[in-house]
């Protein structure tokens, strides 16, 4: 980071989060923490929390967490070195002069060099696709995949040839390092061989493009069924996925009234191409906040389409919550026979389509709909319990949306209304999700569907570390910060250790790069969780040890099934296992 650190401690200093966060909401304390309805998405019941000692906040519904520069940057929408900038103007210091202009001009001749790389790349890959000879089998797969001439062009659609180092030598020739061509993202450095080659061979090309028309990166597909099936641009400093969104700088000047989200760039083109010109690509990751707030800036309303297999299903279930939790209206559309919306026009239309997108269902449908799914509903006792849980969850929504849903799990149990409510209203309204993970000894939290364990329990262990010397001192002794798979988790330990009763967290977290910040500002989620903190490492540590001995015990049984094993060495395979299994009971 290129603030200076005492500059910044000063500014954070002088900037306390509870004085700043003050000005948009009204905080108030409860334990340790002080509490508001998020500011940063819409909620009726506060779960934006500020943590006065360590500086820092965390929302329980949105999961935007970080030091104070990280809420002004989410609250008015800015980059970190305007959060600084508004935040030194709030308290009157002056930027250091270092800072000044000099490195963020370099940045951005930088990132404008590198796009002007990519935008050479487009056109070549472009011209290569044209070409009646280079193109010939680019031009015969797109064909086949219905790929008409208007959509080539709407679509930047491109060919790489089969060769190692034609880009490398035209954009040579033009005078780009290597190096930028491998920052950009479209030359590969081999390090063993010390060669550097040409990222995309041999493939359809598809460039991404950002909401003002720049080229930031590709996606690049196999003509044939060969692994894998897409490479795509990684992060480069000038393109993250997890900001972007394939498809939508098609409609930066247009007024729309919905936008939907699918999974992949085929799934765009083919819904366009039939006439459905709104959908926008998440490009197979799993939705995130930042696409969210991007989606927000030109909708209000969102369709999500995601492929009908269970992977597209799951994705979905993800992706609508932080959709709503961005204040998004958001509708489920659902295909048939694990078809994707690609596939699903080519067969029924855009008629089929806007069939389908009338009778989008509202998010709780659909999560009722989902929850089906876990059971069996052709038998009595399935029903049953699935209307019990169903019912429950129904009771915690809004007394006016109760009704309709009350009437789908009638529909779909065939018991009658007036059971359905009173079952209800036992319940409480409230809904807990199945399959608790049971805790005891210093970890007292539990894990709710949809967490990944491991990772709540490195957050618990850092967090409980943080809160006290003694926690920090049994973790260092029993070597916990080995055992801590979150690269972010594992550094943060190390400077807790290494920096001792110095460390701040609030200045580590801000030196940060913002996704990195993200997560590791999710550690005060865990605030309630450690009650005793030394007992709590100790618990998470038994905890992580019993976890990695299960993955070597099951590496080890996955070596027994190959064939290749001598005889000799399987038996000292499966004595391993033996004595593994054995130490562990
Ligand atoms: P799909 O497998 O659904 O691809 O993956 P698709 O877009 O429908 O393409 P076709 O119809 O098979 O040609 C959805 C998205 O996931 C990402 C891509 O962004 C793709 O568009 N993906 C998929 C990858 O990045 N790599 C892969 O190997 C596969
Ligand atoms: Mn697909």
């Amino acid at each position: 980071m290129a603030f200076p650190s005492a500059w910044l401690d000063e500014l954070l200093h002088k900037n306390d989060i509870v004085s700043v966060v003050s000005e948009y909401v009204e905080l108030k304390p409860k334990g340790r923490k002080l509490w508001a309805c998020c500011p940063l998405h819409g909620e009726k019941t506060p779960s934006f929390s500020v943590s006065p000692d360590k500086q820092l906040f965390y929302c329980f519904g949105c999961h935007a967490g970080g030091t104070v520069i990280q809420f002004v940057m989410d609250m008015e929408r800015l980059t970190f070195y305007e959060a600084v900038q508004n935040l030194a103007n709030r308290v009157g210091m002056e930027l250091p002069n270092e800072i000044n202009d000099r490195e963020m001009q370099r940045q951005r001749a930088y990132k404008k060099r590198m796009i002007e790389a990519n935008t050479e790349a487009a056109r070549y890959y472009s011209r290569c696709f044209l070409d009646p000879e280079t193109g010939r089998d680019a031009q015969k797969y797109a064909a086949k995949r219905g790929l008409n001439a208007e959509i080539v062009t709407r679509f930047g659609i491109g060919y790489a040839p089969d060769t190692w180092d034609s880009l490398l030598k035209l954009l040579k020739g033009k005078g780009y390092s290597e190096k930028e061509l491998v920052d950009a993202g479209l030359l590969v450095h081999n390090a063993e061989r010390g060669s550097v080659y040409d990222a995309f061979r041999g493939r359809l090309i598809f460039p991404i493009l950002g909401v003002n028309g720049q080229v930031l990166g590709f996606g690049a597909r196999v003509m044939g069924d060969e692994k894998p099936k897409y490479i795509n641009t990684g992060d480069t400093p000038v393109y993250n996925k997890r900001n972007n969104l394939y498809g939508l700088y098609l409609h930066r000047n247009e007024k729309l009234d919905d936008l939907i989200m699918v999974e992949g760039y085929m799934d765009v083109i083919g819904l366009y191409k039939a006439g459905v010109k709104n959908a926008v690509a998440s490009l197979g990751t799993a939705l995130t906040q930042q696409q969210a707030r991007l989606l927000k800036r030109y909708v209000e309303k969102v369709y999500i389409a995601y492929d009908g297999d269970a992977a597209g299903q799951n994705a979905m279930v993800r992706g609508l919550d932080i959709l709503k939790a961005e204040g998004l209206e958001v509708r489920v559309i659902t295909f048939p026979d694990d078809l994707d919306p690609d596939e699903y026009v080519q067969i029924y239309g855009k008629e089929g389509f806007d069939r389908l997108k009338d009778n989008a269902l509202s998010l709780n449908a659909f999560k009722l709909e989902t929850m089906a799914k876990g059971y069996d509903m052709n038998d009595e006792n399935g029903r049953e319990r699935y209307a019990k849980t169903a019912c429950a969850f129904v009771a915690g929504l809004q007394p006016i949306e109760q009704e309709r849903y009350y009437k789908l799990i009638a529909k779909k149990t065939g018991y009658a209304l007036d059971a359905l409510k009173a079952q209800g209203m036992r319940s409480g309204g409230i809904y807990t999700e199945p399959n608790q993970t049971p805790v005891r000894g210093g970890f007292r939290r539990r894990i709710d569907a949809g967490e990944d364990p491991r990772d709540v329990i490195e957050r618990t262990l850092v967090l409980a570390c943080l809160t006290d010397k003694n926690a920090l001192a049994y973790a260092s002794r029993e070597n916990a910060g080995q055992l801590l798979k979150n690269a972010v988790f594992a550094a943060m330990m190390n400077a807790m250790q290494e920096q001792g009763s110095a460390f701040s967290a609030v200045k580590y977290i801000g030196e940060l790069d913002g996704k990195d910040a993200e997560i590791a500002s999710a550690v005060l989620k865990e605030e309630d969780a450690v009650q005793n903190p030394v007992e709590t490492v100790a618990d998470c540590i038994r905890r992580m040890n019993r976890e990695d001995e299960a993955d070597r015990i099951s590496t080890l049984q996955k070596r027994l099934n190959r064939t290749d094993l001598t005889a000799e060495e399987r038996n000292a395979v499966l004595k391993e296992i033996t004595e593994r299994i054995r130490a562990n009971k």
